[in-house]
């Protein structure tokens, strides 16, 4: 099968090694650079941070200043998470408003903006208050949403410090948020869904498109397989990273170290959600490793 033997990313960051070539190895201190052994431009920078000292920029917020990261970020997503687009779906469709309604909502960890696009278009007059703590990915966002920016108010910074970024006589009818609350310890989601709370009104609603774990470690392990071979299946002809089972493991484990995955199970988020003081809490759609959460305040 013929492999792409260019770089994926066409503008300047830097010229790519090339396939095989591994250049650029530095390790001082604590911050690590390296590239990957493949064409498509990646340069990682690997730092170790707590992940309970809010002081310190959050390991996931740092994972998506990269610039690499960022520029394939929307590309990836739709190899390794097609569902994405059924799940922001689902989520529309479970809120309860009109289409013409003048609603608020808050996008915790906006990225690109892929959720606050659909949102605003399917809620032609709601307005959103999009909190990320990446200005890459949030410049993405302001370019995806083209004229619809004039109803967004970006908020920049650390989501586990919600309470410093929205006033707090700031009130809305939705929190929504996709593929990043799993960066969240147990503690962590609930302080940030309990704070999240606070901003929704009585009767709103609060929905999560994430990653969940499974309880089982011999279906994970199953599932991590069906994962694995789908993102080969999508990607193989197009990235050279996806090109096989061992180079698509090796970029999943490296992408979840620097990001700081930590995804819980579905009845542990179900949980999350119930301490924070959601009590009408249900999965309203899951497969595999994925799950649309959600509940009325
Ligand atoms: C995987 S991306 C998801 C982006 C988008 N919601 C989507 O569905 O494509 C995770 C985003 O959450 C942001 N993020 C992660 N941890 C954060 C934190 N503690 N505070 C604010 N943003 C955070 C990252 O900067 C990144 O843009």
């Amino acid at each position: 099968m013929a492999m792409r033997a260019t770089p994926r990313l066409r503008d300047s960051f830097s010229p790519p090694p090339r396939y095989g070539e591994e250049t650029d190895v530095r390790d001082s201190g604590s911050i690590k650079e390296s590239w990957y052994k493949c064409p498509i431009v990646y340069k990682r920078q690997i730092r170790t941070f707590k992940p309970t000292d809010t002081t310190m920029k959050s390991h996931s917020i740092a994972a998506y200043e990269l610039p690499a990261r960022v520029a394939s970020y929307d590309a990836d997503m739709d190899v390794m998470h097609p569902n994405r687009h059924k799940m922001v779906s689902i989520a529309l469709e479970t809120l309860p408003f009109d289409s013409t309604a003048t609603i608020t909502a808050l996008d915790l960890g906006t990225g690109t903006g892929f959720f606050t696009h659909r949102f605003l278009e399917w809620f032609s007059q709601a307005r959103v208050i999009s909190v990320d703590g990446s200005n890459s990915m949030v410049d993405l966002a302001r370019t995806r949403l083209g004229n619809l920016v004039e109803r967004v108010d970006f908020r920049i910074g650390d989501f586990r410090q919600l309470q410093s970024l929205i006033p707090e006589s700031s009130h809305g009818e939705v929190v929504f948020s996709s593929y990043a609350l799993h960066h969240l310890n147990h503690g962590e989601k609930r302080d940030v869904i309990n704070q999240a709370l606070r901003f929704l009104k009585p009767g709103g609603w609060l929905i999560n498109a994430d990653i969940v774990r499974n309880e089982s470690k011999v279906i994970e392990e199953r599932v991590q397989q069906v994962r694995v071979d789908g993102i080969v299946r999508r990607g193989q002809t197009i990235d050279l990273r996806f090109r096989d089972v061992a180079s698509v493991r090796e970029f999943l484990d490296q992408l979840e170290a620097t990001d700081g995955d930590q995804p819980l199970t579905l009845a542990e988020d179900l949980q999350v959600f119930r301490e924070a003081g959601l009590i009408h809490s249900s999965v309203l759609w899951s497969e595999y490793r994925e799950a649309v959460i959600g509940g009325q305040k």
